[in-house]
This record gives C-alpha cells, sequence and structure tokens, in this order.
C-alpha cells in the first residue's frame, strides 16, 4: 500500500484541512506514515497568515528536495493556504514540485490531480464550494475531533489575507453539520469544537437563515450531556445576547470563548477595518461574563501594526488588564501583499515590535496565572487526554471545561474520559490538582 505522509504548518483550520487530505487519500489506499523516508507521497499543507508560517514551509521544501534526489520515485505537494496564495508560482519555483492544490473544495481534487502525468496541475482557483459531505475525514483521536462548520471571512481585516486564501464566507447546512456531530457521538468522541475563522457569524447565507446560537441550541439537543462543544473563532461584533445565552443555558456548550481583540485602541482597530471600537469589545465581553458564570476569554493581539503609537500599545496594555484575559496568542504584524496594511506608512520597525511583543507576553502570564489561580479550591471537570501529559511524570492530564491544562494526581484514569478534579495549585499556563472521581 502507498505511503503518505502530510506535515501540517498552521492553525486548527490546517489541521482539520490535513485530516481531510488524509481522509480522501484513504480511500485511495493510501496509509499514513510519520517517517518522510518511507512515504510514496508527501503533502505540505501550509499556513500563509504571517510570513514566518510561510519560511517554514519554504525551508521544508528545501529539504525535501535532497529526499527527493535519492528517491524519484517520490511524489511531492503543497497545499492549503500558501498554495492557494502562490498558486503555479510555486511550481515555477520549487521545479521539483509535483503539485499544488488550495483550499475548500480543491482539497478533494487531489486524486484527480495524482493521476495527471507527466504534468505539473495546479488547483488553485479561488475557493467557491466546501469539502464534499460524502467525503471522509481521517481522525488522529479518538475522542476529541474537529468539525468544520463555514469556510472562508467577509470581514477583510486590512492586514490578514484570510479573504483571500479561504474565499468568501460560506457555511454548511445543519443537518449536515448535525449527521457528523451524531456520527461523531456513536463512535465514541467525548468533545467536538466547531470550526470557522468566523464560526459566529455562521449561517447568515443559508436559506433559510440559522444563527450560530440556533446552531448550539440544535447541537446540544442532539448530544445531550454525552458531548462537550466548544468552538472557534469568534468575532467579536457577531457576539450577540442570543450567543451568550445559549453559552449559559446549553450543558453541552464549554465555558470558553476565543474572542481577538488585535488592539485596545480604537485608532488602531479602526485602522484595521475590524468595525469594532475598544468600548465595543469591553461590552461584548461583559454582555458573555454577565451570562456565562466562570467563563475563560482569551484572544489574539497584533503588536506593531503600521502606525501604532506608544499611546495606542499602552491601550492595547490597558484594555487586557482590563478583560483579565485567560490566554493570549500575540503576532508581530506581518506585512502581507494584497493587503492594505502592507501599503500604510508608519510600517513599525522591528525592534519595536519586538519589545513590544515581550510586553503583552509578560503581562499575560501575570494576567493568566491570576485567572488560573482563581480556580484553587474548586472542582473541574477534566476531560482526560495523554497527549498533554508529561512524560513519565506518573501523573493524569486533561482538559477542564475553560480548556487549561491540568496536571492531576490521585489513581489510575481512562484516556476520552471525564475526571473530577480538585485544583490545589495553579502557574501561568496550567493548572495543578487531585483526583476526586472518575468515569
Ligand atoms: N500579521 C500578524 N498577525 C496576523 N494575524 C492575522 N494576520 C496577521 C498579520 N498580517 C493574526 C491575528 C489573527 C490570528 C489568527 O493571526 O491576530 O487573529
Ligand atoms: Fe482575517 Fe479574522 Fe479579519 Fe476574517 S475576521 S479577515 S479571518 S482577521
Amino acid at each position: 500500500m502507498p505511503k503518505l505522509k502530510i506535515v501540517t504548518f498552521g492553525c486548527q483550520a490546517n489541521e482539520l484541512d490535513s485530516a481531510r487530505i488524509a481522509g480522501v487519500l484513504a480511500r485511495e489506499g493510501y496509509t499514513l506514515t510519520e517517517d518522510e523516508a518511507e512515504a510514496d507521497l508527501v503533502i505540505l499543507n501550509g499556513c500563509s497568515i504571517r510570513e514566518k508560517a510561510e519560511q517554514k514551509l519554504f525551508s521544508r521544501l528545501g529539504t525535501l528536495q535532497t529526499l527527493k534526489g535519492e528517491n524519484p520515485g517520490l511524489r511531492l505537494g503543497v497545499a492549503g493556504c500558501l498554495a492557494q496564495r502562490e498558486g503555479s508560482e510555486l511550481l515555477r519555483r520549487f521545479p521539483y514540485l509535483d503539485f499544488v492544490v488550495g483550499n475548500g473544495e480543491h482539497l478533494a481534487e487531489i486524486p484527480q490531480l495524482l493521476r495527471i502525468t507527466p504534468t505539473r496541475p495546479a488547483a488553485t482557483r479561488p475557493p467557491v464550494g466546501l469539502f464534499p459531505e460524502d467525503a471522509d475525514v481521517h481522525r488522529d483521536s479518538r475522542f476529541r475531533a474537529w468539525v468544520g462548520i463555514m469556510e472562508g471571512c467577509d470581514n477583510f481585516c486590512s492586514f490578514c489575507v484570510v479573504p483571500f486564501t479561504r474565499g468568501r464566507e460560506r457555511s454548511r447546512r445543519p443537518e449536515d453539520i448535525l449527521r457528523e456531530v451524531l456520527l461523531l457521538r456513536e463512535r465514541g468522541y467525548r468533545e467536538v469544537t466547531l470550526l470557522g475563522q468566523t464560526v459566529n457569524s455562521y449561517g447568515k447565507k443559508l436559506d433559510p437563515p440559522v444563527t450560530f446560537a440556533g446552531l448550539l441550541r440544535r447541537i446540544d439537543a442532539a448530544v445531550g450531556g454525552d458531548v462537550r462543544v466548544r468552538f472557534t473563532t469568534s468575532f467579536p461584533m457577531d457576539v450577540t445576547a442570543e450567543l451568550a445565552e445559549a453559552m449559559a443555558e446549553l450543558p453541552s456548550v464549554c465555558e470558553h470563548i476565543h474572542l481577538p481583540v488585535q488592539s485596545g485602541s480604537t485608532r488602531t482597530l479602526d485602522r484595521m477595518r475590524r468595525t469594532y471600537t475598544r468600548e465595543e469589545y469591553l461590552g461584548k465581553v461583559t454582555l458573555l461574563r454577565s451570562a456565562v458564570a466562570d467563563l475563560a476569554v482569551t484572544t489574539d493581539i497584533i503588536v506593531g501594526f503600521p502606525g501604532e503609537t506608544d499611546d495606542d500599545f499602552a491601550e492595547t496594555l490597558s484594555l487586557m488588564e482590563r478583560v483579565g484575559f485567560d490566554g493570549c496568542f500575540a503576532f508581530k504584524f506581518s506585512a502581507r501583499s494584497r493587503t492594505p496594511a502592507a501599503e500604510m506608512p508608519d510600517q513599525i520597525p522591528g525592534e519595536v515590535s519586538a519589545e513590544r511583543l515581550k510586553r503583552v507576553l509578560e503581562l499575560q502570564a501575570h494576567l493568566s496565572l491570576e485567572r488560573n489561580r482563581r480556580a484553587i479550591g474548586r472542582a473541574a471537570e477534566v476531560l482526560v487526554d495523554r497527549e498533554l501529559d508529561r512524560r513519565d511524570s506518573g501523573l493524569g492530564a486533561g482538559r477542564t471545561r475553560q480548556n487549561k491544562i491540568v496536571h492531576f494526581r490521585g489513581g489510575e484514569v481512562v484516556e476520552g474520559g471525564l475526571a473530577s478534579v480538585e485544583i490545589t495549585d495553579a502557574t501561568p499556563y496550567h493548572l495543578k490538582g487531585v483526583l476526586i472521581a472518575s468515569s
């Protein structure tokens, strides 16, 4: 049987795309391997959101050229956002590449592309459709799974390539999502994470339209208390009272929202074209927190956006303190071609961005510790996950409903099972505890 190696660079959406590629090629007889040297086909699935992400993929391509020199039968492809953006330009730059395939419906076209010889195909028309409903998704985990509910984005933030790489926003039908979630439950999955670039704007263009909160209600009604439901990423302006209520009421929906703010300065937010002000963002957090007890809020922040002054940056720090985020992914602004921000005057020098990034990370470590300490003395529901174990530590590990990592002692637990853990200590990065009971 032919062997396939997939190398993924990027976010959860890229990971889900890799699982889709593996599913499509399993039907063609491919089995997965970790070892490049024994692979018949290597696919690099890469992100292009920041320049650094692209560089990683390019340097991996370099090492694969050597491997291909030793094994001329090896076929090599690039898939995903980077492929979508660069198209056949990649084939020109890397003459040893066999094919290039973009996002969305293109992922299902890989088997056809592999049958085209000797030309080197590029399937990178702007994606308009979805990954076909009748195609398989390969799952690594036996108990938690990503479920794509929508693709693309219509927001066109001035720094972001996603509307170009993943196309316009389009949603899967709720019946198709429900069918997938129910099948996962039948197979013993205990947690699903609904994925999309802006999940909470789900369903606006469906006929009839469906709200994201409506979708959560339907999923909750179908899975009862058997499956935990998470979702990411949410867009601030699409946070509604209906969503806050659904999160508060539905037992399966976890108490965590990832709500990228990007900046705490209204002036910068305006130039980022985020469509909300600092105050509006704070209002959305208040709306959610006043409805959902014990809600964890995490965020993304960009530092060094063109024209960001010391005062603008100070507002980002002050917003972080005001909200008291549970966690934050922080990035230095990366100028991406075709985006308006790349052409803006007053690009910020690298040293300034690096210094700001450091300050954001320091402040976040402090805030995370403060938030994590609030859990001490309480019992947490933990989904046991071996991947989070520290090797040979003898401790159990898993995640709370707030998505916090917990290491705990006090007995044997089953992977994919739920454990009740009393939290006894906290660091900025995880909680520590003692097992009370497991199921
Ligand atoms: N530069 C830096 N960070 C970016 N992000 C998106 N585009 C850029 C860019 N050009 C960040 C945002 C987004 C996260 C997924 O990546 O914070 O929320
Ligand atoms: Fe990019 Fe997110 Fe803005 Fe869409 S909402 S353009 S994915 S940053």
